[in-house]
């Protein structure tokens, strides 16, 4: 049977105590227990069921309260202009309601043009300059008394001492003091640092917000000084004397001519109309810029016009915070497991229970290595923050540990190997932890997947899922054995004809003849990517040859040096390499670098062109051998620097579509014979 709903008294008095709870831990103690966008969610249902309810409102409810309290350690600061919050906005119609709502209030005057600035993921702070001088900086506390942390502020490098300019005898500046992500990586990684000096598991900083609002929150300065924290300006309180201000825009010009930070994004707009448009610019920046945002603000920009609208108990009616998607929400973590990954390493991973979080819905989610889970502390049946900011991986942040089950017991890295039950070993000196077993089913399909791979030997129709039937099956177990492998047995299995297997046997075949510095490549040798496969290739001419030079001769290597040419001697050394490279010369493949013609004129010298689909008078190679023959490059893939795209039969969609974004000419081959001939790319 489905609990009875609530009836709206109790749910209210549940919500308040919970908002109560988490603002203490926010505002005060500077550790949330839930991210922010839960907390909105509560206090949207708390709001709600107020309005349907008003009989049920209090004057003391978390939806009338601005911030939290203070905190003892400093001294009260009573704010003259109180320090207000902001009314949020979850979507676009939300936001047009409080445009259609401002428009009624200003009834019979022309519709407002707005300010629309980023909404900072930090902590507000308001600064008193009397005479120019930096006299106190203070919290925004409960919006009307805050705490003096004059002392630390005076530590962050952006807030000036003395401003500059025309100042005016008494300015209050008010704005956002915030940390930049790249001085919260640096914060951790010294925390890393530290821990290995004294041999503990690092402490690890949640995120940027919370760092910032618990560093500026210290009685010791020094602390602060060495946390590096930034700040913008936004906004003035009480100002005695000062230019006669007309709009926030200009007054933001004005906070900068004093020497006070205020951001460059701010922009003003002429109605609401482009407020859509802006906010789209603002999500695409998200992951672009040094610091976090987690909303757009619109502002009536008019400074008249916001007198007119005033404010109600909590923030004012001239701006809006619109919350763009979270990506930070909580679920349950069901497990913790390791996967292996094609070189054997073995990854932490976090099975959750599925949450929708930036965008997607999320059911795994990486836990990096044994130190993070250690450092992190996150246990299976926490219940667990859960990150995907923009295309990152998503990523468990940590555990809420006032939820955690009383019986919890700290998670231990598995000593073996989930595929084949072999050891698992933290590499010396590194995070890393590898499967040591080099015939492990997961490294022998590994191994195999990657040398079919399209940069490295192409092998069509030898997809992950036929390797890992193969090599289950006991058909192949090394990348040799593809070339002596049993047909017959592959015929027999599920799903294959005599069609699939004869196209498999032939892309097995047309793989011998790709070029050595693709089989470099796909034979996973430490430190060979693409470019480093066929630098060797080039360098040596053939694979005797490489095999054959010592460990000084190849660091000689144009771009090598002795940690590329350790690693590739030592492979080299090995006696199951040399086997295997016995049998795969025995099997036919290419074994000599291609010979590059250079009697044809070096018309595309230093020039990089890109070929995608079938030409009429070329092979597949022969387009890019007859490109390299004329000094050029071809590459896989189009960038910036390709000089042009030539496109035959079928070409790929995306280099198309690249092209075009990046303003690359498209060829046909006609146009490409020109090219070819005078290095010059022909009108189109
Ligand atoms: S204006 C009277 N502008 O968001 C209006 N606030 O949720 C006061 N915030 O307390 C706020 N960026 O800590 C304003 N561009 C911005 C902001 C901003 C971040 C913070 C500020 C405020 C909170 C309200």
């Amino acid at each position: 049977m489905a609990d009875a709903p609530e009836d709206p008294a109790t749910r209210i008095d549940t919500l308040r105590a919970q908002l109560n709870r988490h603002a203490r831990a926010y505002y005060e103690l500077d550790a949330p227990e839930i991210p922010d966008a839960d907390y909105d969610r509560l206090l949207r249902e708390l709001a709600d069921l107020e309005d349907a309810n008003p009989e049920l409102a209090t004057d003391d409810s978390p939806t009338r309260r601005v911030g939290g309290a203070t905190n003892t350690a400093f001294a009260p600061v009573t704010h003259t202009v109180p320090m207000m919050s902001l009314h949020n906005a979850f979507d676009i119609d939300e936001l047009r309601g409080w445009n259609e709502r401002v428009e009624r209030r200003l009834e019979g005057q022309p519709v407002p043009a707005y300010a629309v600035e980023l909404k900072f993921d930090g902590l507000a702070i308001s600064l008193r300059y009397e005479n120019g001088v930096l006299v106190q900086g203070a919290t925004r506390g409960d919006g009307k008394v805050g705490e003096d942390v004059t002392h630390n502020v005076r530590t962050i490098a952006d807030i000036p001492s003395h401003l500059t300019g025309d100042y005016p005898p008494v300015l209050e500046a008010r704005g956002e003091v915030y940390m930049r992500l790249s001085s919260f990586a640096a914060l951790n990684e010294r925390q890393v640092e530290a821990a290995k000096a004294t041999g503990k598991e690092p402490k690890l900083y949640i995120n940027p917000r919370n760092t910032a609002a618990g560093s500026l929150r210290q009685v010791d300065a020094g602390v602060t000084a060495d946390r590096e924290l930034s700040f913008f300006c936004y906004q003035l309180g009480v100002v005695e004397g000062g230019p006669e201000l007309t709009s926030h825009t200009q007054t933001l010009e004005w906070l900068g001519s004093l020497g006070l930070p205020v951001n460059e994004h701010t922009k003003a707009i002429a109605s609401i109309d482009e407020v859509e448009g802006r906010i789209a610019e603002f999500q695409k920046k998200r992951h672009e810029l040094d610091y976090e945002f987690d909303g757009v603000v619109t502002k009536v920009n008019d400074l008249r016009l916001q007198r007119e609208l005033g404010a109600d108990a909590k923030a004012p009616r001239w701006a809006i915070a619109y919350k763009l998607p979270p990506e930070e929400r909580t679920t349950t973590l069901l497990d913790i497991e390791v996967s292996i990954g094609p070189s054997g390493q073995a990854t932490p991973f976090a099975r959750l229970d599925p949450v929708f979080v930036g965008g997607v819905t999320v059911g795994t989610a990486t836990l990096h290595n044994q130190d993070q889970v250690a450092a992190k502390d996150v246990r299976p049946g926490d219940t667990v923050i859960v990150r995907r900011a923009g295309d990152v991986i998503p990523e468990v942040v940590g555990p809420v540990l006032s939820d955690r089950p009383a019986d919890s017991v700290p998670w231990e890295f598995p000593t073996d190997c989930p595929v084949c039950g072999e050891r698992l070993v933290r590499d010396e000196g590194a995070a890393a932890t590898h499967c040591v077993n080099f015939r492990c089913d997961r490294q022998i399909r590994g191994r195999i997947e990657h040398f079919a791979g399209r940069a490295a030997m192409d092998i069509e129709f030898l997809g992950e899922k036929n390797v890992d039937r193969f090599v289950t099956l006991g058909l192949v177990e090394d990348v040799a054995d593809l070339y002596t492998m049993d047909f017959d047995k592959v015929l027999e299995l599920e799903g294959f004809k005599e069609k699939s297997v004869e196209n498999l046997r032939t892309a097995i075949e047309i793989s011998k003849s790709r070029p050595l510095g693709n089989l470099l490549f796909g034979l996973r040798i430490p430190e060979i990517g693409q470019v480093n496969g066929q630098t060797l290739a080039a360098a040596f001419g053939s694979m005797d040859h490489i095999m054959a030079a010592s460990v000084e001769e190849i660091a000689a290597v144009d771009g090598f040096g002795m940690v590329i040419a350790e690693a590739v001697h030592a492979w080299f050394s090995r006696p199951e390499a040399q086997d295997l490279i016995g049998r795969l010369t025995a099997a036919g493949l290419t074994m000599e670098a291609a010979i590059v013609d250079r009697s044809a004129p070096q018309t595309l010298e230093g020039k990089t062109v890109v070929v995608s689909g079938t030409l009429a008078g070329f092979t597949r190679d022969g387009a890019k051998e007859a490109i390299v023959a004329r000094g050029g490059k071809s590459p896989g893939s189009v960038s910036k620097k390709t000089l042009a795209l030539v496109i035959g039969a079928d070409p790929g969609a995306s280099k198309v579509t690249k092209a075009e974004e990046a303003g690359v000419p498209v060829l046909d081959e006609s146009g490409f014979l020109e090219l070819l001939e005078s290095g010059e790319v022909p009108e189109v």
